[in-house]
């Protein structure tokens, strides 16, 4: 699963190139190109089918590179970058004025942050020895727009087939969801899109509760559009009340249904398929999207998931679903 010496060599040349490398980090598999050179990064909205004035993370191999980047980069920003990298965190900072618009959506900022994981942190070390130590790779989530993000190297060839030069495998993503990013551009910290570092976590930094962004599309994180991580089957969420009903109103339908659920499936009134996912967020999130992603290959009519509990702890992930049911094929 670990990249050979000459994969790294060869992910490195590419990017030196000007082409598109897949990479893995610990949330999801990126599709990754230059930061820096413009041409590049039109490939990554080009093989994505991406709208191009949506911003994209740009990942660096360590604090040093922030300077290079951003600029009038606040201190609650340090502190986050101390507690959370490499991790799954990114910050949108104030940017530099050279850095390509192609990377920031001509907008006055910029995502940044160092991924924790081993394959991700190795090529972006490798790149800046090769590029200069500020070298940066943008990469926004492997997959087409609006569909699920992968969490597989398979994944990433299901998505993107011949559109991407090499795929590094750094096996499955350990968080499963993407990163949790922080607006650190307009004074107070604001989170702008929920992941596995929660408000808690960040609380436990900034010794404050921080902001969460509500207002609908107002900055561009594509990850915030209504319609996003969907699947081409119709996805429909149902409480844990109704489930049971619900499934064989589906049958005696004539319709074939799949259910995601963190329970059991009941005795009576099987589905065509179910899905038995973790009771713990974190542990659902690991394995969500692969869950959606093989129940769209079930030949089922219909995913039914059961509904979430309504605490805290499961806000990143019932973010990621409530899009993915807007985003669903439709009934
Ligand atoms: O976990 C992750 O963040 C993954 C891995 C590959 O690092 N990347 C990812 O990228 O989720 P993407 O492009 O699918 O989502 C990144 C989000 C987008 O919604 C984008 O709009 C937002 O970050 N973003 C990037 N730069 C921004 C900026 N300057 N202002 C506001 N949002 C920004
Ligand atoms: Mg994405």
């Amino acid at each position: 699963m670990t990249p050979s010496d000459a994969d790294y060599q060869r992910a490195v040349d590419l990017l030196i190139a000007g082409e598109l490398v897949a990479l893995p980090t610990e949330t999801v598999y990126g599709l990754g190109a230059d930061a820096a050179r413009p041409s590049a990064v039109a490939k990554i909205f080009a093989a994505k089918g991406r709208p191009a004035d949506h911003p994209l993370i740009v990942h660096v191999a360590g604090h040093d590179a922030v300077d290079r980047w951003a600029e009038q980069v606040p201190d609650v920003a340090w502190e986050l970058m101390e507690a959370f990298w490499p991790g799954p965190l990114t910050l949108i900072l104030k940017k530099q004025a050279w850095v390509p618009d192609a990377v920031t959506g001509g907008q006055d900022t910029v995502g940044l942050r160092v991924p924790g994981h081993p394959v991700a942190l190795e090529l972006l070390r490798r790149f800046a020895r090769a590029q200069g130590e500020h070298a940066g790779i943008a990469a926004p989530s492997a997959n087409r727009f609006g569909r699920i993000s992968p969490t597989t190297a398979g994944h990433v060839a299901e998505e993107l087939g011949s559109r991407v030069s090499l795929i590094l495998d750094g096996g499955p993503c350990k968080v499963g969801i993407e990163s949790t990013i922080v607006d650190c551009s307009r004074g107070e910290p604001v989170i702008l899109r929920p992941g596995h570092i929660s408000p808690m976590h960040l609380e436990a930094v900034l010794g404050r509760q921080p902001v969460v962004e509500t207002a609908v599309g107002a900055p561009r994180v594509s990850g915030s559009l209504e319609a996003h991580y969907a699947p081409v089957t119709p996805l429909r969420m149902v409480s844990g009340e109704r489930l049971l009903d619900f499934i064989n109103a589906q049958r005696h339908r004539g319709g074939k249904c799949a259910v995601i659920s963190a329970n059991q499936p009941p005795q009576a009134g099987m589905p065509h398929a179910w899905r038995l996912m973790p009771a713990d967020p974190v542990g659902y999130a690991h394995d969500l999207y692969a869950a959606l992603r093989d129940m769209d290959h079930a030949g089922v009519d219909l995913i039914v998931v059961e509904a979430l509990p309504a605490d805290a702890a499961w806000t990143a992930v019932a973010d990621r679903l409530r899009r993915a049911v807007a985003g669903a094929g439709q009934i």
